[in-house]
């Protein structure tokens, strides 16, 4: 039996005009446009295949070009060793266009491997590397965000990846950090470099890796980035929570486009904000609790088809998302404790069945930062890394040894 959750869900959005003029032009990164510029950020354990399908599925239901929707990092070690997991990160809605995957790697030779698997494969149209991880786990290894400062590596690193996907013709682009910390900084270094080696855009998540979550991201980088890249797109990056944000972002900055993390957690129908907001219509979903509800079971639903109907993995992935849904609705203590621990399918149909659905949208309760936040830490690099900008022979050798060949965040 289809149930009306097997279908996109009719969002407020549908029912309204399109309307205005766009606020940008398109984005175009090498050969795919992007009418609305609009990219949902990469997340590890957020952005998989379920959720990029609700993101999607918002963008579109606003009547416009929907954007761009990026996957989860994956580490080129794990693809090129073809773990099931990773190889289960790099898949795509059937009408997903364009695809879009992110590679994670501190080894040229083995990110230049992964991304001939993805391009040569033909499993994405797009390709995204990841210059911006602050976790420690990733930053102890040289990658992520520690890794600009090594110029060559990130040179070589790039250069792989460009040169691998180029004859399939998938774009290539990057995703940073401002730096390690201010006394550190290598985006407008890093943005040049990129350019030059042939990535088709840059975007810029306008924090420090010491910064981690914390504080204000510093639009005013962006804007520097800007300047310093002028042939490809600049995208950027950090604490946009709702469209009016978005618009001031590339209002103060000049960006080509923004990409959107946190705000989304929780919300996949701010791509419908965003999508009208880019395209010159202030239609903007509020939804009340009984269609938040159906967005949870049919997340809940992708879920398990993403793993393959194992009901126990996606509910457990289905978890943490519940605090984010619920955010700032009338729904007490119990209740959100109850959700959390779902274990089945039925299991949460019955849960969300008793709330009270009749709840309307919350207002400013609902709006602003969610997500991961924190204070600033000192991150953690490998011993000696920030004494020199070129990798030691000895440290060369170790990278291979130190690529990850699990997912991280
Ligand atoms: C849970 C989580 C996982 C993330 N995973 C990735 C990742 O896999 N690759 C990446 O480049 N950035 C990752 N990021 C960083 C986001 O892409 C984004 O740059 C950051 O959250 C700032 O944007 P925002 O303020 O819109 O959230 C992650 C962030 C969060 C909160």
């Amino acid at each position: 039996m289809t149930s009306a959750l097997d279908t996109a869900l009719p969002t407020p959005a549908a029912a309204r005009p399109a309307s205005g003029t766009p606020v940008l032009k398109p984005l175009q990164i090498g050969p795919l446009t992007v009418s609305t510029p609009v990219v949902l950020a990469p997340m590890a354990g957020v952005t998989n295949r379920a959720f990029r399908t609700l993101c999607r599925e918002a963008g579109q239901s606003a009547g416009f070009d929907p954007g761009l929707y990026v996957a989860e990092m994956v580490t080129s070690r794990a693809l090129v060793e073809r773990n099931v997991e990773a190889l289960r990160i790099v898949t795509f809605g059937e009408d997903e266009t364009p695809r879009s995957a992110q590679v994670y790697g501190v080894d040229p030779a083995t990110v230049g491997a992964a991304v001939q698997i993805i391009a040569g494969e033909d499993r994405a149209d797009h390709i995204d590397l990841n210059f911006g991880c602050p976790v420690p786990k990733v930053t102890r290894k040289g990658g992520g965000a520690a890794l600009p400062w090594k110029r060559q590596l990130f040179t070589d690193i790039v250069k792989a990846a460009v040169d691998a996907a180029a004859p399939y013709g998938v774009p290539v682009t990057i995703k940073m950090r401002k730096g390690i910390d201010d006394d550190h900084l290598t985006y407008l270094e890093a943005g040049r470099v990129a350019e030059s080696l042939g990535v088709a855009a840059v975007a810029l998540h306008a924090r420090t890796a010491a910064q981690h979550y914390s504080g204000q991201a510093e639009w005013e980088a962006i804007a520097r980035l800007k300047e310093a890249v002028r042939t490809v797109p600049v995208l950027g990056n950090g604490d946009i929570w709702s469209a009016e944000d978005a618009l001031r972002m590339v209002e103060q900055t000049g960006a080509d486009g923004v990409v959107v993390g946190r705000g989304c957690q929780g919300r996949p129908w701010l791509f419908a904000d965003l999508a009208a907001a880019f395209n010159g219509s202030d239609l903007r979903v509020r939804p009340g609790l009984r269609e938040v509800a159906e967005t949870i079971y049919r997340h809940g639903r992708l879920m398990v088809e993403y793993f393959d109907g194992d009901e126990g993995k996606g509910m457990r992935d289905l978890r943490k998302h519940m605090a984010w849904y619920l955010k700032g609705y009338a729904v007490g203590g119990e209740k959100r404790h109850e959700l959390a621990l779902i274990d089945t399918l039925a299991e949460l149909r019955e849960r969300l069945d008793a709330l009270d659905l009749t709840a309307p949208y919350p207002g400013d309760d609902a709006e602003g930062p969610r997500g991961r936040a924190g204070s600033p830490k000192t991150p953690h690099l490998p011993y000696g890394w920030l004494d020199s900008r070129d990798l030691s022979e000895e440290f060369e050798a170790k990278l291979r040894e130190a690529e990850l060949s699990v997912s991280g965040g």
